[in-house]
């Protein structure tokens, strides 16, 4: 029998509600695989921060290297000023365990829950690959003269032709093994970021002419990439740009596939430790209440099972949060399921 490590983060606000959930439709699935999850929980986020002044301790670092994955709920907590936790808990954990690349699918469900009009299931079904660990993210920068009339700030974006890379072929590697249209654009902004996007373009057509000839390649300026994902979001296949846009575009991908209550990612790192999460935040105003939806952190689940080869596990998931979304869930939207946060993981576990 296959088992498996998980570490489990719930963090903040509506983190540990969610997780729970995620936790309970995982060890259903485990139990009809055969397969066994051995899940360790770790108390990070804002309470311990205001409780310990220390957001996460590098002896949780070195423990977490130890884990294949790890299951997260959320970060950020109204007492803790923003950038805090979120720099001291997530991007250090992407950042520290190498976690190279965030995927993110934005599939469709049920065409009730596309704003998109004229758009179902079969239009919004493509993939993100944001690379995680560069470009606006890393901190490099600066102020000079801080505070006086001459202030200056600087923030730059770091590309290396390592990080970039190591981001397309993964892109390259997914659209492949995805074999949907075997297309991967490439979004950046060639047209003014002449610098960092010319050497994305560069690595893009290099590496996809040389290793992934089977691979159509395509490019999308971002802000053309935010119109086309409303107006023809079925063009896509995979998507794979920089931090930033990637941030920026996948809240927008969210939307168009049902909002944040159903939209999950993965950090990945290919060799070592990855990190699944619904993309959504801790949410403070539901806090508590068991109005949140929990299908974000359950699809987080899965794509963890189908990262870690137990794929058979994951469609089995996949499947029931299809099924429970087209035939029970009346919105995905907090509070306007029809059912609890807890009900709703029942459904899913009940559906496998
Ligand atoms: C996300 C979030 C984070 C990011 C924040 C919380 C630092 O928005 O995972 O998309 O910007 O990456
Ligand atoms: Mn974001």
């Amino acid at each position: 029998m296959n088992s498996y490590n998980i570490a489990v983060i719930g963090g903040d606000g509506t983190g540990p509600e969610v997780t729970r959930e995620a936790v309970k439709v995982l060890e259903t699935a485990a139990r009809k695989h055969a397969i066994q999850l051995n899940f360790t929980s770790y108390d990070l986020g804002g309470a311990r921060y205001l409780r310990t002044q220390e957001a996460l301790p590098d002896s949780v670092v070195s423990e977490l290297r130890h884990f294949p994955a790890i299951l997260l709920g959320a970060i950020g907590h109204p007492d803790v000023k923003p950038g805090v936790l979120e720099k001291g808990i997530l991007l250090r954990l992407r950042f520290e365990l190498e976690q190279y690349i965030n995927l993110r699918p934005v599939k469709l469900y049920d065409e009730r829950f596309c704003p998109l009009k004229e758009k179902g299931p079969k239009e919004v079904d493509f993939v993100v690959v944001r690379e995680n660990n560069e470009g606006l993210y890393t901190g490099a920068g600066g102020y000079v003269f801080k505070g006086t009339p001459h202030e200056i700030a600087v923030q730059e974006s770091i590309n290396t032709r390592r990080g970039v890379e190591r981001c397309l072929r993964f892109a390259f590697d997914f659209t492949r093994r995805r074999n949907k249209e075997k297309k991967l654009t490439l979004c950046g902004k060639t047209n003014v970021l002449t610098y960092a996007f010319d050497l994305w373009e560069r690595a893009f057509h290099e590496i996809g002419s040389k290793d992934f000839s089977d691979i159509k390649r395509d490019y999308a300026h971002v802000d053309a990439t935010t119109m086309w994902f409303v107006k023809n979001p079925e063009w896509f296949d995979v998507i794979v740009t920089d931090n930033m846009f990637g941030d920026i575009i996948t809240d927008l991908g969210a939307m168009i596939q049902g909002g944040m209550g159903i939209a999950a990612g993965g950090n990945i790192n290919p060799q070592g430790t990855s990190m699944f999460e619904p993309i959504g935040g801790s949410a403070p105003k539901y806090t508590g209440q068991g109005v949140i939806n929990p299908l974000a952190a359950i699809c987080a689940g899965q794509m963890m099972l189908d990262f870690l080869g137990e794929t058979s596990a994951a469609q089995a998931i996949e499947k029931a949060v299809i099924q429970i979304t087209r035939e029970k869930i009346r919105s995905l939207a907090a509070g306007r399921m029809g059912y609890s946060t807890s009900q709703v993981g029942d459904l899913v576990a009940a559906a496998l």
